[in-house]
């Protein structure tokens, strides 16, 4: 009752005056994350900017997933992102052009298949692929490639982008996450741009099913946002801002801590072996022993870091 008349008019603001913090909380939300002003014109001025008009169907996927405005699962908000082609490129990679999905996935199957050492000889499982932008590129250096994904719709996508490749396979993982595969099948993991938009619960129960679908001697690799570097600190306090008194998407980003990951890892029979932490994001690389308990030797991971001050790829 005491907040009643005023909840109505205007939420918290007494009066239709605004505080100071207000004013503020105002400014902040009328830009996206990523700067973009969110006011109608210049909403309109992207439109014509981007010349959005030319593609209709991505130009109204991005508008109703910036509003994102309804509580939606994780697999509502990929399957959404997969109903246009080019908002699915968006959404994986910030860029709707295939151009740039290649570029970007190219270069990081090249990152990965140095870090990892990862040979022809290799069963991979690509976890989240999304439309397989990594994938794409990393199948044909290995024996066979898998996506497992919570979205069927990205995992229909991947499988387009994917046709020309025979040695591709795609699984959907059900509901409570449990991989869809037997024990010690594959030789290397990989979840890369996937835990930072999931609950550090699932990023549990996530590493435990891959530990589990590893054979002696596989290795992973994980990424997330990093909480102990200057440029991820700067980044998370810019999402604290930005959903202050609102409420979140489902996929919102996520930080973590190179203890908690290592933990993870420990915790679920996996030995870290690297847990890179220069940059803005935390790249967790583990390994699950050989049966004598020895472990596998990794290559170079110096290329596995994006650049200081960089996003993963926009170096
Ligand atoms: C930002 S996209 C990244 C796609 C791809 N890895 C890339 O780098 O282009 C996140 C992907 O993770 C998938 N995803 C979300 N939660 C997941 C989970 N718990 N397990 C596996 N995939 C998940 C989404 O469906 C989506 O395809």
């Amino acid at each position: 009752m005491r907040h009643c008349p005023v909840w109505f008019v205007g939420g918290w603001r007494t009066r239709g005056r605004m505080t100071v913090t207000d004013t503020r909380r105002d400014a902040t939300r009328r830009k996206s994350l990523t700067g973009y002003e969110r006011t109608p014109r210049a909403l309109v001025e992207r439109f014509r900017e981007e010349e959005l008009w030319r593609r209709p169907r991505y130009a109204w996927h991005r508008l109703w997933g910036d509003l994102n405005p309804f509580p939606r699962s994780m697999r509502q908000v990929w399957d959404f992102a997969a109903g246009d082609e080019a908002y699915a490129a968006h959404m994986v990679n910030g860029s709707p052009d295939e151009a740039t999905l290649r570029r970007t996935g190219a270069k990081m199957a090249e990152r990965l298949t140095t870090a990892l050492a990862i040979e022809p000889s290799h069963m991979v499982l690509d976890l989240g692929p999304g439309v397989a932008r990594v994938g794409r590129e990393l199948a044909p250096r290995v024996r066979r490639w898998v996506g497992a994904d919570v979205s069927r719709k990205m995992l229909d996508r991947a499988a387009e982008r994917m046709r020309h490749l025979d040695n591709a396979a795609f699984a959907l993982i059900p509901g409570d996450g449990a991989l869809p595969f037997p024990d010690a099948l594959f030789d290397c993991a990989y979840a890369h741009l996937v835990y930072f938009h999931i609950d550090k619960q699932e990023v549990w129960e996530s590493i435990r099913e891959v530990a589990r679908v590893l054979k002696p001697g596989g290795v992973m690799y994980a990424d997330t946002w990093n909480l102990q570097n200057e440029d991820g600190w700067q980044r998370w306090l810019a999402e604290v801002e930005h959903y202050r008194g609102r409420r979140r998407p489902v996929h919102h980003n996520r930080w973590s801590t190179e203890a908690e990951m290592r933990t993870f890892a420990e915790r679920a029979g996996l030995a870290p072996l690297a847990c890179l932490h220069d940059s803005c994001w935390l790249q967790l690389i583990a390994a699950r022993p050989f049966t004598d308990g020895t472990l596998p030797t990794l290559g170079d991971l110096s290329t596995l870091p994006p650049p200081a001050g960089a996003w993963y790829y926009n170096d």
